[in-house]
């Protein structure tokens, strides 16, 4: 069977840094607070202006131009997205116009948090069945757009962000995307929603409706996501043929480092083999896990020929795994 590889990555953040601090001044919180309980110091807010395609893009031309590709090549684009630009069209058809991949096929993937393992699986699908050769996968959300920002426990964890990784088929055995492993947990699917005014059809006068906003439940989220999290790697690493131990890193969902360090618990993993940027960013959705991939290689935490376990969790609830050989 033909194997996966990564051959570029691109990250995107917004320029803005809103501090604890900063929301502090808005809602009835404190930097200690979210620092003790998530993890978290600071994120990235877009500008008002800048929407969610506009970062797709950004972290899509630097994958193309890092991996000196030739956009021309590109068979399917995917975007892992809840919150794109609008319902359509798809963010892949606006990344396509904006590189000039124009042979390439185009479709959004909205699997929340998990959005990011579940493109990169879809796409490596079609790779592997010998369909498509090149596929560029992107993960990019503007969670600030979805927030309740009365919501004191909400609008603290989020942040905004896109990353983009070009992938390859290649006869080389056994590297690259190694194994991957999917769950939906359905019963879960009030723990976290966006929720949305109806609008009643032929009527004209709720034309005032407010914008669409996260509730979430996090403290059941917070049990469901631990174990969920360590189950897949140990899913995952099992299909890969590899013991735990064997993983050089493992780069889990940025949503709260309480989790990062209960799923690290679970698993045996010590803390210098477990990735984490959440302090930076809080919680991107999508883009929380492609950036920090993309992190932890430029930072060295992550070598050429390590093991890499990548896992997920999300609304839905929807968990993924992959070990990558990288
Ligand atoms: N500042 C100050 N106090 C706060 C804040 C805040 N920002 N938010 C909540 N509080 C208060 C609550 O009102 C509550 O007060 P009370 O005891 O007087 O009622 C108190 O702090 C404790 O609240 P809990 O919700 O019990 O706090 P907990 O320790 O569980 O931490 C948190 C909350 C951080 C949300 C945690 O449960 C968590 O991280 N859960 C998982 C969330 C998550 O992973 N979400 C995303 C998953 S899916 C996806 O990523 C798309």
């Amino acid at each position: 069977m033909k194997s996966v590889e990564i051959i570029s990555m691109g990250r995107y953040v917004p320029e803005r840094i809103v501090t604890n601090n900063d929301l502090a001044k808005i809602v009835d919180t404190s930097d200690e607070w979210i620092t003790t309980r998530t993890g978290i110091k600071e994120r990235r807010i877009a500008a008002d202006e800048e929407k969610t395609s506009d970062m797709a893009i950004k972290a899509s031309q630097e994958a193309i131009i890092r991996g000196q590709f030739d956009p021309q090549e590109i068979d399917l684009i995917i975007v892992a997205t809840t919150t794109a630009d609008s319902a359509f069209p798809a963010m892949a058809c606006l990344v396509q116009q904006a590189i000039g991949a124009k042979k390439a096929a185009t479709f959004d993937i909205a699997a929340a948090c998990s959005g990011f393992l579940y493109a990169l699986t879809t796409a490596k699908q079609f790779l592997v069945s010998g369909m498509y050769k090149n596929a560029l996968v992107v993960a990019a959300d503007k969670m600030s757009k979805v927030m309740d920002w009365n919501d004191r426990a909400t609008c603290v964890l989020f942040g905004d962000g896109a990353a983009a990784y070009l992938i390859q088929t290649t006869d080389k055995p056994n590297v690259g995307i190694v194994s991957d492993f999917m769950l939906g947990l359905g019963e879960y699917s009030d723990y976290m929603q966006i929720i949305a005014e109806e609008i009643k059809p032929l009527e004209q006068k709720n034309i005032m409706v407010r914008n669409p906003y996260v509730v979430m439940k996090g403290p059941e989220l917070f049990k469901v996501a631990v174990n969920s999290m360590a189950e897949a790697v140990d899913i995952a690493a099992k299909k890969a043929g590899i013991t735990l131990d064997q993983i050089a890193c493992v780069i889990p969902h940025q949503a709260n480092d309480r989790i990062i360090q209960a799923v690290a618990k679970k698993l045996g993993a010590p803390k210098e083999k477990v990735f984490v940027n959440i302090e930076k960013y809080g919680n991107m959705s999508a883009a929380s896990v492609a950036i920090a991939l993309y992190e932890a290689v430029e930072s060295g935490a992550v070598k050429k020929g390590d093991y890499v376990a990548l896992v997920v969790f999300g609304a839905g609830l929807v968990s993924a795994a992959n070990i990558i050989k990288w």
